[in-house]
């Protein structure tokens, strides 16, 4: 339930849609389906098993397998907490603004030029800052006063609690919103896109590396977090049974979403007499156009819409807060540090680096850092975590304390993909990538931004994770060993 908690959230539908419709639609289902089944399942199953067996965070279970390769682990929950929960909670703030914007329907009949012009006030590039937008600067304020608050006294239980409702809720809200846009004018011409295969876009090495890399986001993998919750589980615990499950819940309930925000926009190219690709102005903001769209139409959409932004809110916060919690528990793993001077600091560091996505430029920004550290943070963490535990640990141990808890067994298929198949193809498609970006800088933007922002950041976090793990234990946790040792 705590993976599923950690994988739904705002990648579901912000992340998935605005790719979704960025490669056309249909053209993006294929690659997203082989990806999900040929390295986000065997990853899963590899992190669960190794948090599971070598029973720690992702710094303290790379520890164990080899000191050299402890910094993987930290570099992981370093730009995963510094970079991927600072714009992160930018969404969430966006989305706690729409929650109190829907009382009043104000977006008003354009959604589109609303969001871009009205509520972010988006300048023309990364390098125009401009000024912090106020709204969206309260709404960030809350946000790290509300995780700081829960990760700080500890009280998991209220999220729990919160997410047990409102995770269920979320998902008949969706169901609701999936059925009532099917009804719309120029709905079937929308889903016909979304699931359409174009197979002339596979040739395109972009639509795959978005595919494995929204898998990557999506499932938490390379985040490090799937590894420290696998570590809490008791003995006997159903590994390969609870990665299925958990992948199979948060990308059917991707592809259910498609359908919703597929129908509204071709309700909206029909309305407005445009192509389905031209009524979004940048792709990445089409979550915050599709769904007002289509809560401005219902009955009662003031009412619906507070309700479906409140449940976003709250997946937004469950994922944001357990990574906190794995930063912040990591940290203390090694340096036995007290958890509330720690925590105070990582949200005030938090808030503060957060801040540039708030301004006028802060979409440019998301997208640039958005875009390292998806495409080569995770992708890199996902090849390393594939070579380290197929070849320096030992495989066939892990397989079998998998096997022995599980209730479907791993076969030799599971060892090929983690030692050949996933570290080969997630290399490959890579490779492909860094040629097409050095081609054409990302996104049309310059290359002094992309370098600044995006290799800098990744860079930065790099730096961050080798002095972190050169640093020596405080505690004496590195020195036990797996749980199939003892
Ligand atoms: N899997 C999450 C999602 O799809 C990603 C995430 C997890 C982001 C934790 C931040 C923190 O939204």
């Amino acid at each position: 339930m705590a993976a599923v908690g950690s994988a739904i959230g705002l990648g579901n539908i912000w992340r998935f849609s605005y790719l979704a419709y960025e490669h056309g639609g249909g053209a993006f289902l294929i690659p997203y389906l082989t990806a999900l089944i040929t390295a986000g399942i065997p990853l899963l199953i590899l992190e669960f098993g190794i948090g599971h067996e070598r029973i720690g965070s992702a710094p303290l279970a790379y520890c164990k397998i080899s000191r050299r390769w402890e910094w993987l682990g930290w570099w992981a929950v370093t730009f995963v907490m510094f970079g991927i929960v600072l714009y992160y909670s930018v969404i969430i703030s966006w989305c706690i603004n729409y929650f109190v914007l829907s009382f009043d329907l104000k977006w008003g009949a354009d959604p589109d030029s609303f969001f871009f012009k009205q509520f972010l006030h988006l300048s023309d590039g990364p390098g125009q800052i401009g000024e912090i937008r106020t709204p969206i600067l309260f709404g960030l304020v809350l946000v790290w006063l509300i995780s700081w608050a829960i990760v700080y006294r500890g009280v998991q239980k209220g999220i729990e609690l919160a997410n047990k409702f409102l995770m269920p809720l979320l998902l008949i809200m969706t169901i609701i919103l999936v059925l009532w846009s099917l009804t719309l004018e120029g709905a079937a011409e929308g889903v016909k896109t979304y699931i359409t295969p174009d197979f002339s876009k596979l040739s395109n090495p972009e639509v795959w590396i978005d595919a494995y890399s929204q898998i990557f986001f999506t499932l938490s993998l390379g985040f490090g977090i799937m590894i420290a919750y696998a570590s809490y589980l008791p003995d006997k615990a159903n590994i390969t049974g609870s990665a299925v499950m958990t992948a199979f819940i948060n990308s059917g309930y991707s592809l259910l979403t498609g359908f919703g925000v597929f129908a509204v926009l071709g309700f909206m190219a029909n309305s407005e007499s445009k192509e389905i690709s031209e009524v979004v102005t940048e792709s990445i903001g089409l979550a915050f156009v599709a769904y007002p769209k289509a809560i401005s139409l219902m009955p009662a959409g003031n009412w619906f819409g507070a309700v479906f932004f409140l449940c976003l809110t709250v997946a937004g916060f469950s994922s944001a807060v357990s990574i906190m919690e794995a930063f912040v528990s990591a940290v203390i793993d090694k340096f036995d540090i007290d958890r509330k001077k720690l925590v105070t600091f990582v949200s005030v560091a938090g808030f503060i680096g957060g801040v540039i996505f708030t301004t006028q430029a802060g979409l440019f920004w998301l997208d640039i850092v958005d875009h390292f550290i998806t495409h080569y943070g995770l992708i890199v963490v996902g090849i390393l975590e594939c070579l380290i535990v197929g070849w320096l640990f030992n495989l066939p141990l892990l397989k079998d304390h998998i096997n022995r808890i599980s209730s479907f067994q791993l076969g030799t298929g599971w060892g090929l993909l983690i030692r050949f198949f996933v570290p080969l193809t997630l290399g490959i498609i890579l490779i492909g990538d860094l040629y097409t970006e050095l081609q054409t800088p990302y996104g049309g933007y310059s290359w002094t931004a992309l370098v600044l922002i995006g290799r800098d950041w990744l860079l930065l976090t790099l730096i961050a994770a080798f002095m972190i793990a050169s640093r020596p234990w405080k505690t004496r946790n590195h020195k036990s060993g797996g749980r199939s040792e003892v």
